[in-house]
């Protein structure tokens, strides 16, 4: 079985999936990092030299590359996973997808001072993150089989409440 972690940049997908792999003794996968490798440079540099559209060939192909893997997994995804149809249906598909959401507010008291992602390098981070969100709610809803707040919740009740879905 693979569990995908989904939603906003910020949101805590990787911190949290390291943790529900470890509860269950399932193998853990952060697709920015396993992007990483495959490009050989920062996520950011990558954006920077190639562009977005050539990022997101990259995140497609290492998302379909890791469901397809045989073994249980909890594979945490970057915020745009759900940009490509191709990718929503991959997740609804194979993995049991949760969606962690918090409000534009609250994440973007968790990406200050971060320079590691590179859409939200603009002068008026919380308006770029009020975007993404209204673009991409609806995406993170459709993929995904249950949701849960992971905003006011420490992690410890957002893990409860994630293993009481699973
Ligand atoms: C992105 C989020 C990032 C990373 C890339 C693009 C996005 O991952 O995949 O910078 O489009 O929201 P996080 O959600 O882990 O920040």
């Amino acid at each position: 079985m693979k569990i995908a972690l989904i939603g906003m940049p910020a949101i805590g997908k990787t911190t949290l999936g390291r943790k529900l792999a470890r509860i269950y003794g399932m193998d853990f996968v952060d697709l920015d990092h396993a992007i990483e490798e495959a490009i050989g440079c920062s996520i950011r540099e990558y954006f920077d030299g190639m562009g977005e559209a050539a990022f997101r060939d990259v995140e497609s192909r290492v998302l379909a590359d890791h469901v397809a893997r045989p073994g249980a997994a909890v594979l945490s995804t970057g915020g745009g996973i759900v940009l490509r149809p191709e990718n929503r249906a991959l997740l609804r598909q194979r993995c049991l997808v949760a969606y962690l959401f918090a409000t534009p507010e609250v994440l973007l008291r968790r990406v200050r001072n971060d320079r590691t992602r590179p859409l939200l390098q603009v002068d008026d981070p919380l308006a770029r993150l009020q975007e993404l969100y209204a673009a991409r709610h609806p995406l993170y809803q459709e993929t995904a089989d249950f949701h849960v707040a992971a905003d006011a919740a420490g992690t410890r009740a957002v893990l409860a409440e994630l293993q009481r879905h699973l």
